[in-house]
């Protein structure tokens, strides 16, 4: 409870968060594919000595480096920037945890870049099998730096045995670690293969090449789609029991989880008829229309494993809204608002009559002036709620839900938040904040819709 509010009109700061990793992810995974790729495929050319497909691979390169090492880095600091500022106790908690493992991390990133650049400098002054092994050493960096990372972001789903010891090999080696470094490995590969096709059929003409290039690719992504199968089955055996109950109970999440399978058999079937029986057919219209395919997959994929965290952004750890869950009973018994250092200071400098021996008292702002109540509990909303809710419109809006709710419903729902529903956070405040945060509640509201029942309003009225 010590850092400020990053206030995201109508989206919420977290979707900022989904909408830039989506992009990350579907360019870091090409980083790593691609690594494999280059590796096998130069390898192959070199010693079927086809030159054709080693002027290919000269030309894709490029492409390929352009695309992850100038956009992925860029994209990828653009996480550590957005997680920053949208949710900071959750980013303090994984560099504390995990100092080493970033580290590791940028390192391996280094051996990539260098590995990269000396792949695409030094072609044809280096020989064959130098250049095949500069290969291997950028899709083994590329690899680990998946791990790593695979690691850190699958501990924050499940954490296990680490909320016990607190080390950093029992965070690390987490439940969910080997099913998404699976999946995670297996959508580098067929994401890979799903660039390649839309590269060699944009760049070259029809010609025995081009059906070379794409039947190469198509049994890793057969492969990759397995993976992703495989390790998307162990990701929902290790989920945390509530993560699993959201999955089945939310609406949009089984028509998401229904939408991914169709897509990845869509993706799946589309590779066995296309590519792998006709390579021929691999026009830039098919290879676009797998390209897309694949791309909803993942981000549906993404926003999933996303979503089912709540009410935490660290499993066990770190709530939604920015507490630590072992802070919880003291941050109720002190007050919401005296607790964040923030809430604290701007309650002081707006409300000085609500400070009691130079603390926030909430009884104190609940009986000052109802604009001030409605002011104070959007101080509360904005850091207890916000998070997941946006105001009137906009993602997962709080105005809409309320209509249908009295305000003693309301408050007593509000108090008892996680009991109502699993999926929020505890309530974190006095029973008066509550109150409060509910006179500013009050004000979302909308009209209740009107002419909803007309044949009923007009029977009733007769009568
Ligand atoms: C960790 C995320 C999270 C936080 C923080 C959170 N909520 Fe929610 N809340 C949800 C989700 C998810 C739903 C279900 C939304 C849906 O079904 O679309 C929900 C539903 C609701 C509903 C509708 C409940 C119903 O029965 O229809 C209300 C009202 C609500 N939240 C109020 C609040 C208030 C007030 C706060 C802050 C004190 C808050 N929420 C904090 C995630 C959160």
């Amino acid at each position: 409870m010590h850092y400020p509010w990053w206030y995201v009109p109508q989206l919420t700061a977290p979707m900022l968060i989904a909408m830039v990793s989506v992009v990350h992810v579907l360019v870091s995974h090409y980083a790593v594919g691609g690594g494999l790729f280059f590796a096998v495929e130069t390898g192959f050319a070199y010693r079927t000595q086809n030159g054709d497909y080693l002027n290919y691979l000269r030309r894709h390169a490029p492409f390929f480096i352009l695309l992850t090492v100038v956009f992925g880095a860029i994209s990828g600091v653009g996480i550590w920037w957005t997680i920053g500022l949208a949710s900071p106790l959750a980013t303090e908690v994984l560099i504390r945890s995990f100092v080493f493992g970033w580290a590791t991390e940028w390192v391996f990133f280094v051996i990539e870049l260098t590995a990269a650049f000396i792949f695409y400098y030094a072609w044809g002054k280096l020989s064959p099998k130098q250049h095949v092994t500069i290969a291997w050493i950028y899709a083994g960096a590329a690899w680990i730096s998946l791990v790593l990372i695979t690691g850190i972001t699958a501990f924050m789903l499940n954490p296990g045995v680490w909320i016990e010891h607190r080390t950093f090999w029992t965070g690390f080696f987490n439940p969910q670690f080997i099913p998404q470094t699976i999946s995670r490995t297996g959508g580098a590969i067929l994401l890979t293969s799903l660039y390649v096709y839309v590269h060699a059929s944009w760049t070259l003409q029809t010609s025995p090449l081009r059906e070379l290039i794409v039947r190469r690719s198509t049994r890793p992504a057969l492969v990759g789609a397995v993976m992703i199968t495989v390790g998307g089955i162990g990701w929902f055996a290790m989920l945390p029991p509530s993560a699993r109950l959201a999955l089945e109970a939310a609406a949009v999440l089984t028509v998401l989880t229904v939408l991914i399978f169709a897509l990845t058999a869509a993706v799946f079937l589309l590779l066995y008829l296309g590519p792998y029986r006709h390579p021929e057919w691999m026009s830039p219209g098919f290879a676009l229309a797998l390209f897309f395919f694949g791309l909803a997959a993942f981000s549906t994929g993404e926003f999933i494993r996303e979503a089912v965290r709540k009410p935490y952004v660290v499993y066990n750890v770190v709530l939604g809204n920015q507490i630590l869950e072992e802070e919880v009973p003291s941050v109720r018994a002190t007050g919401f608002l005296q607790s964040g250092r923030w809430t604290r200071e701007h309650v002081k400098e707006r409300f000085p009559e609500a400070i009691r021996d130079g603390k926030v008292d909430s009884q104190r702002l609940l009986t000052s002036s109802l604009e001030n109540r409605i002011l104070a509990g959007r101080v509360i909303f904005m850091h207890h709620c916000n998070n997941c809710h946006a105001e009137e419109q906009g993602y997962s809006a709080v105005g809409p839900v309320l209509f249908s709710r009295s305000r003693e419903v309301l408050v007593e729902m509000i108090s008892h938040l996680h009991e109502t529903h699993y999926f929020m956070p505890p309530w974190s405040g006095t029973p008066e904040e509550a109150e409060l945060v509910t006179d500013y509640l009050w004000t979302l509201r909308p009209e209740r819709p009107k002419g909803i029942y007309p044949n009923l309003e007009r029977l009733e009225a007769k009568r």
